[in-house]
């Protein structure tokens, strides 16, 4: 076996469908963003960050550093262990704490990540319900996939977020089979919703439990920031929450919270909990400050989707193909992945724009896409910036502009 020539050829495919990743390395300045510094060929140079996650920009948030920083001094860099063995820290318990309380479940359980929580819950609850039928809707994120693979178990996909063919495929198995409904609530690629209360209906029709991945809406939605389910009054009714600690949160880890049985089971057979160093207790401590000021605060909530809005109609209004969507996310049609990586190369080295690209397997062939995610501090200079930019790399590049449509949204 040539290996070398087995991992070449593979880069090669990539590289020939234009969709080699190419990682931009940025820092990003404290007090600054969405301002930040690119490492490039001749040195630093300033540049405006508009595809973080940081959704709220919580990651520089002053309570959140000043919560990091005590525990740093005060227990040190890392947990030292598994939660079993030596790394459960009170911080760790906390955090467990605020977020149940977050949820109005009765408990929480933390993982490294939310694609860990994810995997590994998923995987889990078929191995704990033996015989169970996992429906999962086809946009579902890499991780929940992963995680139903690894059950193993038989799986159905239904259409997404269509509650007729979920109700269709749910009538077809024996109704006393376990059954759990796995769906997210904000879907990351073209920010449509779920109707999670129908969703709901139907598992309570169908007997089935319902797993929620919210990563794109907690912190962000609802009046706590308890995600799509608090503001559309549902969260009681979902099982399993699963959510992220980076996203609206802004710094890393991920969990799931639901009834204390539920999270003991987890916490006692799950692989990825158990058998893994537990987050370090600076995370921690950083994640219970975020936590506790979003719930209290709505002004970060409130800016961002404004700031949502407000990029939407200007795109719009300039006839740039922005993909219409209720959520804050903005994504920009191009349909072709070397078109979209020559206008991300384009907006960062002429522009100082850093956009990734969007290609597949993250969205499917043929509609390859900018995901431009505003924040509360991204200004109307920004804003004006970026719509300008775009609409120099559209006229350039003899790409399609659609009816320009009426700023109606500002
Ligand atoms: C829908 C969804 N679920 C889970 C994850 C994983 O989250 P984390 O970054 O905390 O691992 C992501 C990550 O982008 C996501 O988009």
């Amino acid at each position: 076996m040539d290996y070398g020539r087995a991992f070449a050829k593979a880069l090669q495919a990539l590289r020939d469908e234009g969709r080699y990743r190419v990682f931009a390395d940025i820092q990003r300045d404290r007090g600054r963003f969405p301002a930040a510094r690119h490492h490039a060929v001749g040195g630093m140079r300033p540049i405006t960050v508009w595809c973080s996650n940081d959704y709220l920009g919580m990651g520089q948030h002053p309570v959140v550093l000043a919560a990091m920083h005590e525990a740093l001094d005060a227990a040190g860099a890392g947990s030292g262990g598994t939660r079993n063995i030596s790394g459960t820290t009170h911080y760790h318990i906390d955090l467990e704490a605020e977020l149940a309380d977050l949820h109005g479940k009765e408990a929480a359980l933390l993982f490294t990540s939310a694609y860990v929580a994810n995997d590994t819950t998923l995987a889990t609850l078929q191995k704990l319900l033996p015989g169970s039928i996992i429906f999962s809707d086809e946009k579902n994120h890499a991780s929940m996939i992963a995680g139903i693979r690894n059950g193993g178990g038989p799986k159905v996909i239904w259409r997404n977020n269509d509650l007729a063919d979920l109700e269709a495929k749910l009538s077809a198995v024996d109704p006393g089979r376990a059954k759990v409904i796995a769906f997210e609530s904000v879907y990351s690629m073209d920010g449509r919703m779920a109707p999670i209360g129908a969703i709901c209906d139907l598992a309570e029709k169908h007997g089935a439990l319902t797993y929620l991945d919210e990563v794109h809406a907690v912190g962000l939605y609802g009046p706590h920031g308890g995600g799509l389910a608090e503001r559309d009054r549902v969260m009681h009714r979902v099982d399993i929450i699963n959510g992220t600690l980076a996203k609206g949160f802004g710094i890393m880890g991920g969990y799931i919270a639901a009834k204390a049985d539920i999270c003991d089971a987890i916490r006692s057979y799950a692989p990825g909990f158990i058998f893994t160093t537990s987050l370090a207790p600076a995370i921690a401590a950083g994640a219970v400050a975020s936590i506790r000021h979003l719930k209290a605060s709505d002004a970060e909530r409130e800016r961002h989707q404004e700031r949502a809005r407000l990029l939407k109609a200007r795109l719009a209004a300039a006839g740039l193909p922005v993909m219409d969507n209720p959520s804050h996310i903005v994504p920009v049609l191009v349909g072709d992945p070397v078109l979209t990586k020559r206008i991300t190369d384009a907006l960062l080295d002429r522009f100082a724009i850093y956009v990734q690209p969007i290609n597949y397997p993250t969205v499917p062939r043929g509609i390859e896409r900018l995901r431009l995610t505003p924040t509360p501090q991204h200004s109307d200079a920004d804003i004006d910036r970026l719509v300008a930019a775009l609409s120099e790399l559209w006229a350039e590049l003899g790409l399609p502009l659609e009816g320009r449509r009426a700023e109606a949204a500002e």
